[in-house]
């Protein structure tokens, strides 16, 4: 007998490579379940994230998909963006429409409570694919639908790739060290994609190309997307590609088979200023620290791409 599709939530801060993984997830109804996508503040502006959420929805022929809007600070700091790498928009890239459909008039952390509450304990996914501000504002507002999440799949951190923003810190947890903080001391179930994954999914030219020789709207707009985002990292670590971070969520709930990691403790650093935002990942087990957190080091990087194209290609 066929499984039942994942239930998952998505939160998200478009941002070209969250775009690709929201088209993945939307793509694969067999394998997942979007009871909804929640936008947050974090590659831009919280009024630029829902709003390029909508424009990927509206891309994947899903008008009818449920967006929401989440927080547009941190906790307690003030936000930091990243138009350096996404662009002034956040999809910079290739001309984009104005989105029609409607945002959703509910706040992404109310969807987010009011959904965990009224789905059988267990049964719902969180997917959070930029900083961790609406997650850990949901848990700080109903501690009750904590041991009511089934698993957080996240794209956050890093260990042997260290930092991105700052020489010890990854993007995602580095704007909202607090958020993180809290999802990772919840004891909700973590799937951790850290940079030493990603940076093992680049972009190289044949895999753009793929994407392009679909001959559609969406494999034209993922390829003319990835075409922008990767002149930064190319730039800076001199690859032949750049890494495609958040559909490597997607892509484990999907294909938990293309990945390989290690039930290891991750904590956060919030205190240092040298340091913040750091994932002190125990990879080597020096610490009796107990383990919270599946952390994904590798990919079979063919294998996921070929799964990328093979899904985009249904849109
Ligand atoms: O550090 C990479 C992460 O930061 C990705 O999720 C990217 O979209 C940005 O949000
Ligand atoms: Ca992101």
């Amino acid at each position: 007998m066929t499984q039942a599709p994942r239930k998952i939530i998505i939160d998200t801060d478009p941002g070209q490579d969250d775009a690709v993984a929201i088209l993945l997830a939307l793509a694969s109804p067999e394998d997942l379940e979007v009871l909804g996508i929640c936008a947050v503040a974090g590659n831009v502006p919280l009024p630029l994230t829902e709003r390029n959420a909508r424009i990927i929805c509206e891309l994947a022929g899903r008008p009818d998909m449920a967006v929401f809007a989440g927080c547009a600070a941190p906790l307690q700091r003030n936000l930091v963006t990243a138009e350096h790498v996404h662009g002034k928009t956040g999809l910079d890239g290739p001309q984009l429409r104005e989105p029609t459909m409607a945002l959703q008039p509910t706040h992404a952390v109310d969807f987010i409570i009011e959904t965990l509450r009224r789905e059988a304990p267990g049964t719902v996914t969180l997917c959070p694919l930029g900083p961790l501000t609406n997650i850990a504002t949901a848990f700080l507002r109903a501690p009750d639908i904590i041991g009511r999440v089934q698993q957080i799949v996240l794209m956050g951190g890093a260990y042997f790739e260290v930092g991105n923003i700052t020489p010890a810190a990854e993007f995602n947890i580095y704007v909202d060290p607090e958020a993180a903080d809290i999802v990772f001391k919840s004891g909700v179930d973590l799937v951790v994609l850290p940079l030493d994954v990603t940076h093992k999914a680049l972009t190289t030219r044949p895999r753009i190309e793929a994407f392009r020789s679909l001959g559609t709207e969406p494999g034209r707009m993922v390829a003319e997307w990835t075409d922008f985002f990767e002149r930064y990292d190319m730039a800076k670590y001199g690859h032949d590609g750049a890494p495609l971070h958040d559909p490597c969520v997607i892509a484990w709930l999907i294909r938990p088979d293309l990945f390989t990691g290690r039930r290891i403790n991750v904590e956060i650093e919030t205190q240092s200023d040298l340091t913040l935002g750091m994932t002190v990942a125990d990879w080597w087990g020096v610490t009796d620290r107990p383990a919270n957190a599946l952390f994904i080091g590798d990919v079979e990087a063919e294998g996921f791409y070929a799964l990328l194209t093979e899904r985009i290609a249904r849109l």
